[in-house]
């Protein structure tokens, strides 16, 4: 199935479409319980002021999704839950009754049950949160994985942002990811992180061969007289006459990259003399431990990742790497696509390589602008997103296709979007308050393909569903208005598009009908006369009819564009015009 892009909820598609033990890692990053509804940006779009429409909600309600969640878990429908998941929820329930914050959990606990059936025995779990629930989503993942042989690994704490908050309490920058494994045996890569240039000048020690470690004196002992080898003279020293023996600490053997384990203790030392980590200098009392560190050395992870600025210089082994843990994205940051909530391809980097291998199944089902996705992509592993708006999905493929090339998109197998008249009707019908203007938001993007600007706005422009801007000169553009019509068409939306065109200024006006136009519309917009595309040479119907019939028989709008919807994503491949018409190729419906 990778890799696949799943349009709608994630919690059916999950059920649906998911086979057990298939997917080696998992990272999700949900909304927080914020009670805030987040907007896209769009910025400097044709000159424009900054535009916005509304990416997701995140506020909770005890509404019908939450009440029948809640109902399933209760009753354990089809044996899905475990006993404590249940006890669990009827406990929350009781604690924090039919509110917003249970509303959140059940949700939650749903799709995080589908997770753990969905994981190989080996797999990794991540959820991304922060203090709002973390430490309610924390007992709701015990309860789904440690009561089945899986096991919390880790609290990783995540600085998010700088300190900027002027409220009276600490300011919170950090979130909180929750790691966890479905069985003890897992893909485990350990992650390290490099050394800083300070850190080693302090404690290393530099000669003609470069940097080594200083433990120096008895650090192959251990105090105490041993019997057997320990005891016994090695390379012409006698622990045994100091009152020690031979003792080889742990740490010394992590940094090995061999298994010494079947070796005896002279063998040991043998061996590492072999591999050039102990000098054996007749000025000293005992041998010393001297390893030579490499740029590609470093410390453990750890569960904290806070990249500071301003105070951690340069990577040890190169002239200007800088030290970019995990680094937050800062507000003009070129990897920011508008995308509220948007997580830096950093992040996604360290977990993908330490929880997973080229080739292996990445899984986020909650996919935003397709940060996990892109990083798979990049680090050769299969991937499957999910997401519930159409803006997100479009997002995800501009972004696939920006990065890697068009070529990428038809290796992309695309799920729930419409592919036929009937599931257009059905999304034009569909009923689903957790988002909105579904429909719209999917025909102007596929007929643009994705670089349309959606409009959100209630009011004057209520009428109008997206924007798009096309170069007519060195620095200016103009734009292009579409309208969307699920229900019933007449002659007076070409004029009130015609209208619309006039306060927007727009030279072009694009009415998307599901229902075909009548002759009178027809008539009416082709009195609108043409548009003259000076740079092109070409001549453009300044209204046009487009139908959804023909926007699913790959009808696009073919005016070349120089202006991108959203800022550039990271890409490999730059291609600087792009003529609209490339579009997934294999694709699956529901
Ligand atoms: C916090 S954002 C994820 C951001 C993402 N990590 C990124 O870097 O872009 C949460 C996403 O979950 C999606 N979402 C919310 N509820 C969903 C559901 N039931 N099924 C699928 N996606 C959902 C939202 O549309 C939103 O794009």
């Amino acid at each position: 199935m990778p890799n696949t892009l799943f349009y709608g909820d994630n919690l059916e598609v999950l059920r649906r479409h998911g086979r057990d033990e298939t997917v080696d890692l998992c990272y999700i990053d949900p909304p927080f319980n914020s009670k805030r509804n987040y907007n896209q940006i769009y910025n400097n779009i044709g000159g424009e002021d900054r535009a916005q429409a509304q990416a997701f909600t995140d506020t909770w309600i005890w509404d019908d999704h939450a009440i029948q969640g809640f109902e399933e878990v209760i009753a354990n429908d089809r044996g899905r839950f475990q006993g404590q998941t249940v006890q669990l929820i009827k406990g929350l329930h009781s604690v924090l009754k039919e509110g917003s914050l249970l509303a959140y959990l059940v949700h939650i606990t749903l799709r995080v049950v589908e997770i753990y059936r969905l994981l190989k025995p080996t797999g990794s779990f991540y959820l991304h949160c922060d203090p709002t629930a973390s430490h309610y989503l924390k007992i709701v993942c015990d309860s789904i994985f440690c009561s089945q042989g899986g096991d919390f690994k880790s609290e990783i704490v995540w600085r998010r942002t700088g300190s900027h908050n002027k409220t009276q309490r600490y300011a919170p920058i950090h979130d909180i990811i929750f790691f966890y494994t479905k069985s003890s045996k897992y893909t485990w890569n350990n992650p390290k992180r490099p050394y800083m240039q300070g850190h080693v000048d302090e404690n290393f020690i530099k000669d003609d061969q470069g940097y080594r470690t200083n433990y120096y004196g008895n650090v192959l002992t251990g105090s105490g007289i041993r019997g057997g080898e320990s005891g016994k003279s090695w390379r012409g020293i006698n622990p045994t006459e100091k009152g020690r023996h031979w003792a080889i600490p742990g740490a010394v053997i992590e940094e090995i990259d061999e298994d010494l384990s079947e070796l005896t203790q002279h063998e040991k030392l043998d061996r590492l003399v072999e591999l050039g980590y102990i000098s054996i200098d007749p000025t000293q009392a005992w041998p010393i431990y001297a390893r030579y560190i490499k740029s590609t050395d470093g410390q453990p992870v750890p569960d904290i990742w806070a990249y500071q600025p301003y105070t951690s210089g340069t990577v040890f082994g190169t002239t200007d790497g800088i030290d970019e843990d995990v680094r937050w994205l800062a507000t003009k940051d070129s990897e920011r696509l508008g995308y509220p909530t948007q997580k830096p391809e950093g992040l996604l980097q360290r977990i993908i390589e330490t929880s997973s291998n080229k080739g292996d199944v990445v899984l986020d089902a909650y996919g935003g602008c397709g940060t996990t996705i892109a990083v798979a992509q990049r680090l050769k592993r299969e991937w499957i997103g999910i997401d519930i708006t159409y803006q997100s999905i479009s997002l995800v493929l501009r972004r696939l296709e920006k990065a890697f090339g068009a070529d990428s998109l038809s290796k992309v197998i695309l799920n729930g979007i419409p592919q036929d008249i009937q599931s257009a009707v059905a999304l034009a019908n569909k009923k689903d308050d957790r988002v909105r203007k579904e429909f719209e938001k999917w025909a102007v993007l596929t007929f643009t393909n994705n670089r349309a600007v959606i409009n959100d706005k209630k009011g004057a422009d209520q009428g109008i569903d997206g924007r798009a801007y096309f170069l007519t000169g060195k620095r200016d553009n103009a734009k292009v208005i579409f309208q969307v019509k699920s229900g019933h068409v007449k002659r007076g939306d070409i004029a009130t598009l015609r209208g619309d065109m006039g306060r927007e200024n727009a030279v072009i006006g694009v009415l998307i009908t599901l229902e075909q136009a009548t002759g009178a519309m027809v008539k009416e917009a082709k009195a609108a006369g043409q548009y003259k595309h000076e740079l092109m040479g070409r001549t453009y119907d300044t209204i046009q009819i487009v139908t959804i019939e023909e926007v699913l028989d790959g009808k696009r709008l073919d005016i070349p564009m120089s202006l991108e919807v959203l800022k550039a994503a990271q890409r490999e491949v730059e291609d600087k015009q792009m003529i609209l018409g490339v579009q997934p190729s294999r694709i699956e419906s529901f």
